[in-house]
């Protein structure tokens, strides 16, 4: 597949890191539960790599998938790393033996965090390090980050770190953290379906700086709607496909990590870089947040 064909390129704002907008989310290759190795390590294996052969050079990772399952198992896939290839990785999280997620955010955890990244990803210096509030788990809570912004920028000044981004903040944290360092990208919940953003994401395209939403097909309750489906079956593509493709319309910012333990789902959201939204479909769209919001 050509690169062109990947919904085009965007630059991180101050950086050389130029990648095609769908990228990858390897939040997928690990156990149930985001747990352990993932039943089909060469599988996962093969998927990293056909990712990278049709033209993602932007792969999402955290060395709490597992833990540290993800990393290795990109490491074991990848290494040596392609030029190009912009590795996200994020902090702020550790797992327990019992499986849970706790915080993990003072700077001694957050300077242990990036060497265990180091490590496992093999690399010497990270790409990108989003800082993971841990808020109301998958939303934002407001409350200081300058504490743990600044842990970053200070492993970023010795070298181990080379941008920083943030996931799970508000705006007043995304406007805190900038008066501490520079901020790349920014990692919230966000799809067709939920759209609590969306002043934010214009707000961020004005800026320069990327939106990467996390659950762009929905995450663990993936869309569906029977006026996507309905949109997808009259545009001969999948209701994931019209998705991913409405996140590309939405904002030239927004960058796509779709998570898929599945080849012919990667190709299948890899080819939304081509589908073409008509404005009749994207308001017909455009309405699902609001028929989303009325049933919760
Ligand atoms: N910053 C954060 O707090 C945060 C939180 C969550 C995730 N993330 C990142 O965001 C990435 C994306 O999120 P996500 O993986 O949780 O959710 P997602 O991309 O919204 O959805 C993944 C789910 O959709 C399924 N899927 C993928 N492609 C499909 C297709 N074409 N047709 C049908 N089903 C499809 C996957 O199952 P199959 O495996 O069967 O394809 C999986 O169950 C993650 O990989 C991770 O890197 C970040």
């Amino acid at each position: 597949m050509s690169e062109a064909k990947l919904g085009g390129r965007f630059t991180f704002p101050g950086t050389t890191f130029t990648v095609q907008r769908i990228g990858y989310g390897a939040m997928q290759l690990t156990g149930p539960g985001i747990w352990g190795p993932p039943k089909d390590v060469d599988g996962a294996v093969a998927i990293l790599r056909e990712a990278i052969a049709a033209g993602v050079n932007h792969i999402d990772t955290s060395d709490f998938y597992g833990p540290h399952t993800t990393n290795q198992i990109i490491q074991q896939a990848l290494h040596p790393y392609q030029a190009g290839l912009v590795i996200v990785t994020k902090l702020g999280a550790r797992r327990p033996p019992d499986k849970s997620w706790q915080t993990a955010i003072s700077p001694e955890d957050l300077t242990a965090a990036v060497y265990d990244n180091l490590r496992n990803l093999g690399l010497d210096a990270l790409d990108i390090v989003n800082y993971r509030a841990m808020g109301s788990v998958h939303a934002p809570d407001e409350g200081s980050i300058a504490e743990q912004v600044t842990a970053l920028a200070d492993l970023r000044r010795k070298g181990l770190i080379r941008y920083i981004g943030l996931s799970n903040v508000t705006a007043a944290q995304i406007a805190e953290a900038l008066t501490i360092t520079d901020i790349v990208c920014v990692q919230n919940n966000y799809n067709l379906a939920y759209r609590h953003d969306d002043f934010l994401i214009d707000e961020l395209a004005r800026q320069g700086i990327a939106y990467v939403p996390f659950f762009p097909l929905g995450g663990f309750t993936p869309l569906q709607s029977f006026t996507l489906s309905e949109v997808a079956s009259q545009l001969g593509a999948t209701p994931m496909q019209v998705a991913l493709a409405w996140l590309l319309q939405r904002s030239p910012n927004i960058l796509l990590i779709p998570g898929t333990s599945s080849v012919a789902h990667l190709r299948e959201n890899l080819a939304a870089g081509q589908l073409a939204l008509p404005s009749e479909f994207v308001t017909k769209l455009d309405g699902i947040a609001s028929e989303a919001a009325v049933k919760h």
